[in-house]
């Protein structure tokens, strides 16, 4: 049996990336996916990519109002929700006008814009979908980094805003498991991912040179893939993780053993 089958997901920043192939893992396993994005994609490309029952949403996970109608589309076309995705982001620095970051010079403008993406984004997710999930249950997941762990002077906006996601998922954890809802938030850091978040087309990638000078700080030796992340995302997900909410999962070819104490 598929491990999601007759569940409904609900995945933001579903167009690229890490989102594009946790959109396309749910739906091999037997989730009816709503995929939704700034960027626009098709219905048949989305239904290449999830399947005929699938739905795609255009939406901006900083628009308020815009939360509470992709809820209500998700619930009225799965009937209901039991998964959300968290997985809208962007790191500041990846534009090609990206401004500075270092905290001596950067402006409050990119401060606002990166935290309003990554952290208000998911609070806002979370907050329209757990009315949803009262009833019958479900599992958030959102996206951290393993900026949220350590100094990173040049990404200070990213890292803020990855360490409030990580704060605020264990918040919700507690606060759905002590009012007694069956409803389970955790998060996944991720290391460098092989995504357009950082290898921009056409760009060098942003950890440096090849991409190899990058890779090299990693123990692992290498990026990874958008699928090594969706794959803890699914478990997480799953029934397979009831026991585990609050969690933050590092997913990051081992960076985080390196400062582990
Ligand atoms: N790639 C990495 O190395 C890495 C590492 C750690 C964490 N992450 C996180 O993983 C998540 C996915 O990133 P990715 O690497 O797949 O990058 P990506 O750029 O491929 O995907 C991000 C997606 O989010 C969408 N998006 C951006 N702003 C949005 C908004 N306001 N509303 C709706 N959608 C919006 C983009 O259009 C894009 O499709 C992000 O939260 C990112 O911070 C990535």
């Amino acid at each position: 049996m598929a491990r999601l089958e007759d569940k409904v997901a609900v995945i933001t920043g579903a167009a690229s990336g890490i989102g594009l192939a946790a959109a396309r893992l749910f739906a091999a396993e037997g989730a009816k996916v709503v995929g939704t994005d700034l960027q626009f994609v098709d219905d048949d490309t989305w239904r290449d990519h999830c399947g005929g029952d699938a739905l795609f949403l255009r939406h901006d996970v900083t628009d308020e109002d815009r939360w509470a109608s992709v809820i209500g589309e998700a619930e009225r076309h799965g009937g209901r929700i039991d998964i959300l995705l968290n997985c809208a982001g962007i790191n500041g620095v990846s534009g090609e006008e990206a401004p500075p970051q270092e905290p001596d010079v950067i402006g409050l403008d990119i401060w606002r814009r990166v935290n309003r993406v990554n952290a208000e984004g998911t609070l806002l997710g979370c907050r329209a979908v757990i009315p949803v999930m009262r009833e019958h249950g479900g599992a958030i997941v959102n996206i951290s980094s393993i900026a949220a762990q350590k100094g990173w002077p040049m990404r200070t906006a990213y890292g803020a805003s990855k360490a409030a996601v990580l704060q605020y998922t264990r918040s919700v954890a507690r606060y759905c498991a002590e009012s007694g809802w069956k409803i389970r938030c955790n998060a996944v850091l991720p290391g460098p991912i092989d995504t357009p978040m950082i290898k921009p087309p056409g760009r060098k990638p942003l950890a440096g040179g090849d991409g190899q000078a990058g890779a090299n700080h990693v123990p692992i030796k290498r990026y990874g893939e958008p699928l090594e992340v969706a794959r803890p995302m699914l478990f997480l997900a799953s029934d397979e993780a009831s026991y585990i909410t609050g969690a933050g999962l590092n997913v990051d070819g081992g960076i985080a053993a390196l400062t582990a104490d």
